[in-house]
């Protein structure tokens, strides 16, 4: 018994002391805010990537090359298309949302492709979001890092098993849950068919140091993250076991 309380003493002085070495480090020193230039990072910096709303073609040259939108070569501004630029910190498992409310991806070619970079341009390959009839409203985005500079973003996805057997859900190519785009709010329905994008980092900073985050995730379940976000919970998730 005064072992046991003696082990609760030590802890309640580790958690207390343990904050302070974290607090030294977690300033950002990236001065390179915008998505179309190059840049290496380390554990605790922000960093600027983008996603680009178009129609899957206009992310191909001459139909054939994916190009990062950055090229000039795509002219994607001149095209149906919108840019959400985003800063979340390396390293760190983040959120990102983009409100539909009044941006109806389906309407911008239905299609995004996350980029940063400019002479090391990395961009995914495109994902398809909505359309008329369904629309995709959880994701996962890794980056993946080397040195500290950023060699590649991939969509993970994890199969349909949160959504199979469920009559309003939709398996779209063994890979995404659709809803249909009729139930959105944006189309007269009840739910929120906001984004959701979960962020993760993997591969190493310009110290060699691992970037872990990406762990984390792939133990995490579908929506687990959106829980932390307490005004987003209701919108995003609970609406779900509300029309099931
Ligand atoms: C575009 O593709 C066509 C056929 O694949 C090819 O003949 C042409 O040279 C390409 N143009 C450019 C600018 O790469
Ligand atoms: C999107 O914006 C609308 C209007 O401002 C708001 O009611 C809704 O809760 C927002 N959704 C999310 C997921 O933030
Ligand atoms: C909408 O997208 C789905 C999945 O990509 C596709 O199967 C379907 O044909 C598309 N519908 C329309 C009207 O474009």
């Amino acid at each position: 018994m005064a072992t046991l309380t003696a082990l609760k003493a030590l802890l309640v002085f580790l958690v207390a002391i343990a904050p302070a070495p974290f607090l030294v480090k977690s300033e950002d020193t990236n001065k390179v805010f915008s998505p179309c230039l190059d840049t290496t990072v380390q554990v605790s910096d922000g960093f600027t990537f983008a996603i680009a709303f178009s129609s899957r073609t206009s992310f191909f040259f001459n139909s054939s090359l994916q190009l990062s939108p950055c090229d000039r070569r795509l002219a994607l501004t001149g095209q149906n298309s919108q840019i959400s630029v985003f800063r979340p910190k390396v390293d760190e498992i983040s959120l990102l949302t983009i409100n539909t409310s009044s941006f109806y991806p389906e309407n911008y070619g239905g299609y995004m492709v996350a980029f940063a970079g400019r002479k090391y341009a990395a961009r995914s390959l495109p994902a398809f979001v909505a359309n008329n009839t369904y629309s995709v409203t959880s994701f996962t985005l890794v980056l993946e890092f080397k040195k500290g500079r950023l060699q590649n973003l991939y969509w993970k996805r994890d199969g349909c098993a949160k959504c199979s057997g469920n009559s309003n859900f939709v398996c779209l190519n063994n890979q995404d849950c659709a809803i249909r785009t009729s139930l959105c709010k944006s189309n007269g329905g009840s739910v929120d068919c906001s984004l959701g994008i979960q962020l993760a980092f993997s591969g190493t900073d310009k110290h060699f140091s691992a970037l872990n985050s990406w762990y984390e995730v792939e133990n995490l379940r579908q929506y687990s993250l959106y829980g932390l976000y307490s005004n987003l919970r209701n919108s995003l998730t609970s609406q779900y076991s509300k029309i099931f």
